[in-house]
């Protein structure tokens, strides 16, 4: 009899980790591994953070934290949110958890019934799906394509919602095709969602990360802000992805639940991050935008080098640190006596052929892309993209 839940058996391994651990272990075999399957900042954590978190140590912040985070850190959160964002939450609405997945974890928990319909726009973020199937809720998808830059419209937001719908959830900027809607676009997707009544949950991880105009809060728009749950965290922005701080913002009554449901599981979120992460905001310095411009400048170098080569078609993604090139001018074709049928093929065949490690974008509902990072140093990257041009060069 096999023992392993059936919960367990059918999730999918996240796709990113997975080719982040292949990379890891050719790596340790001694091969020069260039990844570009990361999702995370290759920079180091602000001094001012690191400081905080030592003073955390010396100030013996070691108990068992509140399970919704700190008092003030949550003020501080609430600050942040009012001042960046023109979000009004009270801290009673805020929850803090063990990085924004927790968060989207416990939303899911939260708000989703067996056979309630969640509504994910393609490309979505792996972890997303796999949260709406363990939920047992169903996952409804908007399909889009680079020509409209992985964009959804009001029309097709309108066909995917239904009295079914529990909830819409996407990332803004978006993981994995960098995409970032603008003010308008926004609105006109709150004309639609005015007539439906769902949680709204929108992921601003990358916020800091946006390369045309400050991020844009959907939880802004009056009409529909008492139902969008709002979910941020330090990873992306401030470079500490292991830290595992993420917060949300929320209806009273969802923020309680998510709440009760952390408290049974993990309890509050780490006490020494906690400190470190209410210091990070709060005096947020430069470093953070210093960061995003060299995002920019790396965006803009990938996108050169990897223009000319014949089939990659990509676009110009305005935030996040990824490319999600349309490759299926590519499948189909043979190199090394092995046809490449599929973008995991692609991906499995740059990793044997050139060890450059990319993530096949299948796992985020777009079987004819692939994921490319460039939070990589631009020496690596111009080896990457040196690498991947000769290799995909042999494919006929
Ligand atoms: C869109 C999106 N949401 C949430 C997360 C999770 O962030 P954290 O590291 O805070 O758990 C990620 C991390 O890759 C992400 O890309």
């Amino acid at each position: 009899m096999g023992k392993i839940s059936d919960r367990a058996k059918n999730m999918a391994e996240s796709a990113t980790l997975k080719m982040a651990r292949l990379a890891g272990e050719l790596k340790e075999q001694g091969k020069d591994i260039i990844s570009l399957s990361l999702g995370e900042p290759d920079f180091n954590v602000p001094e001012y953070i690191k400081a905080a978190a030592k003073q955390a140590i010396d100030d013996n912040f070691s108990h068992y934290p509140p399970v919704p985070g700190y008092k003030d850190f949550r003020e501080v959160i609430c600050n942040k949110f009012k001042n960046e964002n023109g979000l009004n939450y009270t801290p009673e609405q805020i929850v803090v958890s063990t990085g924004a997945k927790h968060s989207l974890m416990n939303i899911m928990l939260a708000v989703v019934n067996p056979g309630d319909e969640v509504v994910l726009p393609a490309p979505y973020w792996v972890s997303y799906i796999e949260m709406v199937k363990f939920a047992e809720g169903k996952p409804v998808i908007i399909d889009t394509s680079i020509e409209t830059d992985f964009k959804i419209t009001p029309e097709q937001l309108k066909g995917a919602l239904s009295p079914k719908t529990k909830a819409f959830v996407f990332s803004n900027p978006c993981n994995p095709s960098g995409s970032s809607y603008t003010k308008e676009e926004l609105s006109a997707l709150v004309e639609v969602f005015k007539e439906h009544d769902c949680y709204i949950v929108s992921d601003e991880i990358y916020e800091y990360i946006n390369f045309v105009e400050p991020n844009t809060s959907l939880g802004c728009f009056e009409e529909i802000k008492d139902r969008v749950i709002t979910v941020n965290g330090v990873s992306k922005g401030f470079a500490m992805t292991g830290w595992r701080i993420g917060f949300i913002g929320a209806p009273l009554e969802v923020a309680k639940a998510c709440a009760k449901v952390q408290g049974q599981f993990t309890s509050g979120a780490n006490a020494i991050a906690q400190r470190a992460s209410l210091v990070a905001l709060r005096d947020k310095k430069d470093e953070v935008k210093k960061m995003r411009d060299v995002f920019l400048q790396r965006r803009d170098l990938l996108i050169e080098l990897l223009s000319p080569i014949e089939g990659l078609k990509l676009n110009v993604p305005q935030g996040a640190f990824y490319l999600f090139p349309d490759v299926s001018g590519l499948l189909g074709k043979s190199a090394n006596g092995k046809k490449i049928n599929n973008v995991g093929e692609l991906c499995e065949f740059l990793l044997e052929d050139c060890m450059v490690a990319t993530t096949p974008g299948d796992a985020f509902g777009c079987p004819k892309n692939i994921r490319i990072s460039y939070a990589n140093s631009e020496e690596q990257l111009k080896e990457a993209a040196k690498r991947i041009k000769n290799s995909l060069g042999k494919l006929s």
